[in-house]
């Protein structure tokens, strides 16, 4: 298993910081805006607040002023104290040496004075003071009318500041931070839920990773659901089967290398170790046998070359050498190599190159292992007397075809598929008898795809195949490409 990270390197803590972060920040706006709200809302309160208070504090001055010119002092306290009480407020009448007149007795918490300054002398006055004990206080000062003297009394009306608002900022901003504090911790913990929730496949898969690295081709993980990680989920599935595939396809390709050298190696050592030992006394046996082995080696050395070949093909390092190629006079070249090998077989080998065959950029050894490949197959699998056609024509692109035409036994339609994969053989006894190992075709189409073409078939059994090649006019990338 692969060993967990520590928590602060890990995906999870990253998932967890930017969370955070997130909230945070999305909290302090939140906060920010909602405070910038309240605050204005308890200014207005408080203009509001101030205007209201003054104009009150007018209308009690007008019944002082009458109290004041009938005599009746009893009443002014009491006047006060209700008028007061009605706007949470503190009504005084102060003489304008400060001395609180009224009401009486003075609550405990009233200074006996007020400042001669916060007094008005003709007008009505309006400040924002602190006084002793009280605080800081919003102050209305009306100067009261009586007999001749009209600044002798003063009305102060006093409202704390703090009252002046029915909105208070301090105590809502406490029970915001409050809530900001709760959402946070919660967020934290959602953040951790939602990171195990989310990196758990992720978790799956590198587990998975770990047992495929380890040689459990057959681990999968579990796909569902529809996002990135499912995604990665089917691809990490589909690498796995592309590997569990390719592993197979090594086993097989060597358990069918092994069995087909040991197949002509049996032979070989069988039949030389008669030969040692003198066992075969009759010459026309002792020739047979030296040829059996002779056929066997040719065979391993054949089967050897493909295996090279594609070996090379695979590793990438099959060399192109590219160069204009008449085909019309390579046929007849390639014709003139097989003639031997078709007359022993007795059949009749013709080259009918189409005298539009345009000359084309490839590379011709290349293109001859191509040819002795399929020219190979046409004359061991066509019965003698058979006839067997290579010929070119030109292909609609610029390029050329080339096919190579038997009238030999023909392939099943439904072996016609794989006849390009490697090892596969049409009835195996039968290719046997020519020594085949199914590679040759393999070999072929590996090599026609880096000349840039493509190889097909057709066929029918008991009537003949045709192979053909579309080969482009030029290589496609560069005329000295390096394979
Ligand atoms: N012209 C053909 N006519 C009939 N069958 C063919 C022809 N060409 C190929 N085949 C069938 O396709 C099989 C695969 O051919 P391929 O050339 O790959 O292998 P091979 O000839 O058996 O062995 P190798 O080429 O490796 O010596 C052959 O074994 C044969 O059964
Ligand atoms: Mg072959």
């Amino acid at each position: 298993m692969p060993a967990d990270k520590p928590f602060f390197r890990s995906l999870r803590a990253r998932f967890l910081f930017y969370f955070l972060i997130l909230s945070a920040l999305s909290l302090l706006l939140l906060g920010a805006v909602f405070g910038y709200f309240v605050l204005r809302q308890e200014h207005r309160e408080e203009v509001k607040a101030r205007g209201e208070l003054t104009e009150q504090a007018q209308a009690m001055a007008v019944d002082l002023e009458v109290m004041l010119a009938l005599g009746q002092y009893d009443r002014i306290s009491q006047l006060l104290r209700l008028e007061g009480n009605l706007v949470n407020a503190t009504g005084l009448v102060v003489n304008s040496a400060g001395d609180i007149m009224a009401p009486r007795p003075l609550s405990m918490s009233m200074p006996l004075r007020i400042d001669t300054n916060l007094l008005a002398q003709g007008e009505i006055e309006t400040q924002e003071t602190d006084i002793g004990r009280v605080g800081k206080v919003f102050l209305v000062a009306v100067p009261l009318q009586s007999g001749q003297n009209p600044t002798y009394y003063n009305l102060i009306v006093a409202k704390g500041v703090r009252n002046l608002a029915q909105t208070s900022t301090g105590e809502i901003m406490r029970n915001v931070l409050i809530a900001a504090a709760i959402a946070l911790g919660l967020s934290i913990l959602l953040a951790l839920l939602l990171s195990s929730y989310v990196l758990k496949p992720l978790r799956n898969l590198s587990h998975a990773a770990w047992d495929l690295a380890h040689g459990n081709l057959e681990r999968r993980v579990e796909v569902s659901g529809q996002d990135e990680i499912t995604e990665l989920s089917r691809y990490f599935n589909y690498m796995a089967e592309r590997i569990q595939q390719s592993s197979q396809l090594q086993k097989d390709f060597v358990a069918n290398v092994s069995h087909e050298i040991r197949t002509p190696l049996t032979s070989i050592e069988g039949f030389s170790q008669a030969l040692m030992d003198d066992m075969v006394q009759d010459e026309e046996d002792r020739k047979r046998y030296l040829n059996i082995i002779s056929e066997e080696s040719r065979r391993l050395k054949r089967l050897v070359s493909q295996l090279l070949a594609l070996s090379r093909i695979d590793a990438g390092a099959w060399t192109l050498r590219v160069a204009p190629l008449s085909l019309s006079s390579y046929l007849a070249e390639i014709g003139e190599k097989f003639q031997p090998l078709a007359d022993e077989n007795a059949l009749s080998l013709s080259i009918e190159a189409a005298s539009d065959t345009p000359a084309i950029e490839t590379d011709r050894d290349t293109l001859e292992q191509i040819l002795q490949n399929l020219l190979d197959n046409a004359i061991k699998f066509t019965e003698a007397g058979g006839e067997i056609t290579l010929s070119s024509k030109p292909a609609g692109d610029g390029g050329a075809v080339i096919e190579v035409k038997d009238n030999g036994r023909g392939i099943p339609s439904d072996e016609l598929k794989q006849i390009f994969d490697r090892f596969v053989r049409v009835e195996r006894s039968r290719s046997q008898r020519f020594g085949g190992a199914g590679l040759g075709l393999s070999v072929c189409r590996d090599l026609v795809n880096l000349l840039g073409g493509r190889i097909s078939v057709q066929s029918e059994p008991g009537r003949g195949s045709i192979f053909t090649i579309e080969l482009p006019a030029k290589l496609p990338g560069s005329s000295e490409a390096q394979i």
